[in-house]
């Protein structure tokens, strides 16, 4: 399998504190990958060190086969990386189709075309597509933060938490569309506390503890193991 991203023995600080203690794991074309761990393990230093928001202070990252390490953000961007943040950052008072309309970056090319593409993963954005985005439910503004994301057509669409504070038929809802993405040929790497949903959809996973990873597999043996079981899914 071709690798799309390659994060090796990562190290990352804030200041004095050790947040990121020597982390690798990989992504391959078309997988989805989860990185799953409780609140504070490091996962969204993770991501924000792969989407170029912070730095190494050593290791390497390679996406599409070059080194991103040193590359600024907006330029990780455009060779097609797209995170969707934490508590998703929508801009509440724009519409729905100015919200993706924000995410088409690239020259306006194809926004018409990228537009539609959205739209059909997403009918209930259509829908909606007037609607100013700081009225819209939890649920829905998860879709439309991914949908912005999906609007450069990203080579890899990196998702933080797309489940927090959504209720549980939400959570299942936005579950079943990453997995629906994933399946239309969508590489996705997905952070989440939310073990039992995550490990649901992904074909490989990694736990994270204080800044390492401690355990990785298949989403169904990580699903299987008595410790992932102890600590993540409640017994
Ligand atoms: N801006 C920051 N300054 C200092 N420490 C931070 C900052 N952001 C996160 N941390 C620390 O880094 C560690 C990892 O945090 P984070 O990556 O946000 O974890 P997660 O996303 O898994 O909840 C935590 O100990 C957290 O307190
Ligand atoms: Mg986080």
């Amino acid at each position: 399998m071709t690798n799309i991203l390659k994060v090796e023995d990562i190290h990352v600080y804030y200041g004095a504190i050790h947040a990121i203690k020597g982390v690798s794991f990989q992504v391959g074309e078309g997988e989805i990958v989860t990185l799953i761990g409780a609140n504070g393990a490091g996962k969204t230093t993770t991501l924000q060190t792969v989407s170029g928001l912070l730095r190494a202070r050593s290791g390497g990252i390679e996406f599409c086969g070059e080194p991103i390490g040193r590359v600024p953000a907006h330029k990780i961007v455009e060779r097609g990386l797209a995170q969707v943040p934490e508590g998703r950052r929508i801009f509440l008072r724009m519409t729905v189709q100015e919200n993706l309309e924000m995410g088409a970056y690239t020259n306006n090319r194809d926004v018409a075309d990228a537009l539609d593409y959205v739209y059909a993963q997403f009918p209930r954005l259509k829908e909606r597509r007037r609607q100013i985005g700081g009225t819209l439910s939890g649920g829905e503004q998860q879709m439309l933060a991914m949908g912005r994301a999906l609007m450069s057509r990203p080579k890899l669409m990196m998702l933080d938490e797309p489940s927090m504070g959504l209720a549980p038929i939400l959570v299942e809802q936005i579950f079943e569309i990453i997995a629906n993405l994933h399946k239309n040929g969508t590489t996705i790497l997905l952070v989440e506390q939310n073990a039992q949903m995550a490990l649901s959809v992904a074909d490989r996973a990694y736990v994270m503890e204080t800044g390492k990873i401690t355990l990785s597999g298949t989403g169904k043996e990580l699903a299987a193991s008595e410790e992932v079981k102890k600590a993540y899914l409640g017994g």
